[in-house]
């Protein structure tokens, strides 16, 4: 005796009913006996260094004093500093017109590919339509980039200190991270001879991030010619981190208006410079002036774009005259707010003892490396950021989030007076921890 299974497939308007025990006997060997579910391989290698230190630090602030986090990198937390107008009058517009509520193509729509196109195209590094595709905030545009580049067992060259998404991203793909040392004494410049040393022949992209987060630096033309000469040598495609291009305080070319002959993949986005991070919208412009990413690299980013349909329509709805109605004035604010901030910060900071800032030029953060020696109540950064939240009340992210120990990092973005009173607090706690160096230590001998 068997039972039947009666399977009733429905296929638009026909009904076919099948009996089926005969045709797909039980695998009773191979059957599971018990429950087993448990999260994948890919799950469990998916880490956020971020979330790791953060999540295991004590944070309990100083009940008498409110808490000021200089942590977060999301310009909008504090309300003070809101999109533009026209930025919010193009997604009003686009809800209204009702013309965005359907599918938009996986690489986006043509019309708003070519508003982003003609936003970025220069005569060194021109673009069209096709050189663009819509992603998901640009963390999307990461996460194709590395995934249309790279298969398991390549490693890729990341900046340290650099944004943790590029290691999160490649080691759940198996990927291997090669991190290149920025200098901070030379304002971050990438040490050449350290990133060229790391390039084998599984090496199959170079990942640079300019402006930089979480360093706030900015490469100057004859740094990225450089760093150009690098990949060319060695035939590594670049992909560029610019999603902070043109937030600069000097002048700063896109990798790609230098690029010759390195193909480059130029990551970018509405969060920061729009200010608007939850919108999700992002972009990856496809530089290859020698045909060298050719259409394979071209079909592969949009066979993986189909995986997820990634950017919002109404946004996509909005891209054109959000980038083309942007007052300049917006811009030049939002650079000189940050700059303002940024020079309190460093100079407030420079006077402290025991404390190193890096003077930003771009970007929204600033690095304040921390000496560990006199400070013998800290095992590290993380320790002392932990006790600066216990007793000022105020947070900056430790830099070993960034595989950058003994550093902290700050976001400029807070309003000016809690800046202010960040630093008189981070000021006074230093200042009752630090201790000078010791007559018979060996600092008088070197
Ligand atoms: C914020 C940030 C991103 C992510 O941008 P989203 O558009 O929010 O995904 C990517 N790279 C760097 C360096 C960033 O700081
Ligand atoms: C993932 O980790 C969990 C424990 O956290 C483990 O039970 C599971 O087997 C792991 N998955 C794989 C595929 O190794
Ligand atoms: C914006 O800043 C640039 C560069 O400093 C300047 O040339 C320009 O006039 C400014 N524009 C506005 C509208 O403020």
């Amino acid at each position: 005796m068997h039972v039947c299974i009666y399977v009733l497939l429905v296929v638009g308007d026909l009904t076919i009913t099948n009996t089926v025990s005969a045709l797909y006997p039980t695998k009773s060997k191979s059957r599971r006996q018990r429950w087993e579910v448990k999260p994948s391989e890919m799950a469990n290698n998916t880490l956020n260094p971020i979330r790791a230190i953060v999540d295991g630090m004590k944070l309990t602030p100083n009940p008498d004093k409110p808490m000021i986090a200089l942590s977060i990198g999301d310009p909008t937390v504090f309300g003070n500093l809101p999109t533009d107008g026209a930025v919010l009058q193009a997604m009003k517009d686009a809800i209204d017109s009702q013309k965005y509520n359907g599918y938009a193509p996986s690489v986006g729509y043509l019309q708003s590919r070519q508003a982003v196109a003609n936003f970025y195209s220069c005569p060194e590094a021109p673009l069209e339509a096709e050189d663009v595709i819509l992603t998901s905030g640009c963390s999307q545009a990461i996460d194709l980039a590395i995934s249309v580049l790279c298969n398991p067992g390549d490693n890729i060259l990341v900046p340290c200190p650099g944004f943790s998404l590029y290691k999160t991203l490649a080691v759940s793909m198996g990927i291997e991270v090669r991190l290149y040392n920025l200098l901070p004494e030379k304002s971050w410049e990438v040490d050449l001879q350290h990133m060229e040393s790391l390039i084998d022949e599984k090496t199959s992209c170079l990942i640079v991030t300019n402006p930089s987060n979480p360093c706030g630096s900015v490469f100057n033309k004859k740094h990225l010619q450089e760093i150009l000469k690098v990949a060319s040598r060695h035939c590594v495609p670049i992909l560029a981190d610019e999603i902070y291009c043109n937030m600069v305080r000097c002048s700063s070319p896109s990798l790609a208006s230098l690029s010759s002959d390195v193909p480059i993949l130029s990551c970018g986005g509405l969060a920061k410079r729009w200010l608007v991070p939850g919108w999700r919208m992002g972009w990856i412009l496809i530089h290859d002036r020698n045909d060298i990413f050719g259409t394979e690299i071209r079909q592969g980013l949009v066979k993986l774009s189909q995986r997820i349909l990634g950017a919002c329509s109404i946004v996509q709805g909005a891209l054109e005259r959000i980038l083309n109605n942007t007052p300049q004035s917006f811009y030049n604010n939002t650079i000189g707010f940050l700059k303002s901030n940024s020079e309190i910060c460093f100079s407030e900071l420079s006077s402290v003892p025991g404390l190193n800032p890096v003077m930003p030029s771009g970007a929204m953060y600033i690095m304040v490396g921390i000496d560990m020696d006199h400070f013998p109540d800290f095992k590290n950064d993380v320790d002392f950021t932990e006790q600066l939240v216990t007793e000022q009340s105020v947070f900056c992210l430790p830099a070993s989030a960034f595989e950058y120990p003994n550093f902290f990092r700050i976001v400029v973005t807070v309003p000016e007076e809690m800046m202010l009173e960040a630093c008189a607090r981070i000021r006074e706690f230093c200042q009752s921890h630090y201790r000078p160096p010791s007559r018979d230590s060996n600092d008088l001998d070197q």
